[in-house]
């Protein structure tokens, strides 16, 4: 693949708002405010532009993308510029007609996130009380419109243990797939670290429940699940690596690498209000610096899993470092690989710190 090959997938952050407050949310601490958000038609003309560089899949993100009013002309917009649109959602905004409406617009897939299996512990987590049934709820809605439907679950130390509860939720809600996904440990998550993260014996666990499921439910249900960094001894291929396979726009139209690269200092990301994503993506200095290898120090520089985990994740890194440019400290070569066998080590049960945007900002 050449480094200017066209990415496969645009992440579009419609929003910031959300009426969750998870605590681990993937959102930036500095949240972008309604009034800086992109409008309808930039997004459209996003959009096509997108399809003309080659990007097939759309994934509409938040935030809660229906948060937006004009969720709905924005997925007509994408339909219409020809990418399968994907709509990433926490599912407690939808009701029957507004799938309805958004089906007829054209929307292909569904991805519905749970906190938990249960209310009690969703609720917890979510911050957000009658959520869980909610949720339950736009899961009928949305395979009562026939749409494929994936059930989206952060796992974590308050809730591992009920990985077979999910699973069995899926299937009783008529999910094709289920993403099990690790929590990520930057910004908010970062803050909740020792709240969060699992102990061995849990991963090993859930490990040993997934491998089962597998086998029980082959044809039924597909099952996404990887071993997370914290208890791995090889990164994982972040994004497809930087600049590789995804493109993602914030809210307020900076183009990034990966959701998280605002984190990142000495950046400044291209902005779609004015320039083009072909311009963007073939150009600029920010989607260059850390595509392919030749940015890598040692240990990845002589590695010969340096074009399978491109070095793993630059957010992390410089979360755990101080320096985007070292080797993921998820890698065993890594010289600070033994900073995450400390925080599992310090990690226990333990009360949240919550986000705090949905009672600032109103719908809109
Ligand atoms: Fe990946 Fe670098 Fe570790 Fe090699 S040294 S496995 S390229 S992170
Ligand atoms: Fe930014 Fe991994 S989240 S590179």
């Amino acid at each position: 693949m050449t480094a200017t090959a066209p990415p496969l997938g645009l992440l579009a952050e419609l929003t910031h708002r959300c009426p969750l407050r998870c605590p681990y949310c993937s959102n930036p601490v500095e949240l972008t405010r309604v009034a800086a958000e992109l409008d309808t038609a930039t997004w459209a003309r996003v959009f096509g532009e997108a399809a003309a560089l080659g990007v097939l899949q759309l994934h509409l993100s938040g935030g809660e993308p229906t948060a937006r009013r004009d969720i709905v002309e924005l997925v007509a917009a994408a339909a219409q510029a020809g990418l399968y649109t994907n709509l990433i959602t926490a599912g407690v905004t939808l009701d029957a007609p507004r799938v309805a409406a958004l089906a007829a617009a054209g929307l292909d897939h569904v991805q519905l996130s749970v906190q938990d299996a249960d209310a009690a512990g969703a609720e917890r987590i979510g911050g957000m009380a009658g959520a869980h049934a909610r949720k339950l709820a736009a899961a009928r809605h949305v395979t009562d419109a026939g749409l494929p439907l994936t059930l989206n679950a952060v796992v974590h130390r308050q809730n591992l243990d009920r990985l077979p509860a999910l699973v069995d939720l899926a299937l009783a809600l008529g999910a094709q797939r289920l993403e099990v996904a690790h929590v990520q440990y930057y910004g908010w998550a970062l803050a909740n670290r020792a709240a969060l993260l699992p102990t061995r014996a849990q991963l090993d666990a859930a490990t040993a429940a997934v491998d089962a499921a597998r086998i029980a439910l082959k044809g039924r249900l597909v099952i996404d699940y990887v071993v997370p960094d914290y208890h791995a001894h090889r990164p994982k291929a972040c994004m497809g690596g930087w600049g590789s396979r995804v493109m993602a726009v914030s809210p307020a139209g900076r183009a990034l690498p990966c959701h998280a690269a605002e984190s990142l200092p000495g950046f400044d990301f291209p902005d779609v209000r004015t320039m083009s994503l072909r311009d963007i993506w073939e150009g600029s200095e920010a989607f260059a610096r850390y595509r392919g290898t030749s940015w890598m120090a040692e240990p990845c520089r002589s590695c010969d899993r340096r074009e399978v985990d491109w070095g793993g994740c630059r957010c992390q890194a410089f979360a755990l470092t101080g320096d985007a440019a070292a080797t993921d400290p998820a890698c065993a070569l890594s010289p600070h690989h033994a900073l995450l066998d400390v925080a599992v080590q310090a990690a226990a049960d333990g009360g949240f710190t919550y986000r705090e945007f949905a009672r600032a900002a109103p719908p809109g």
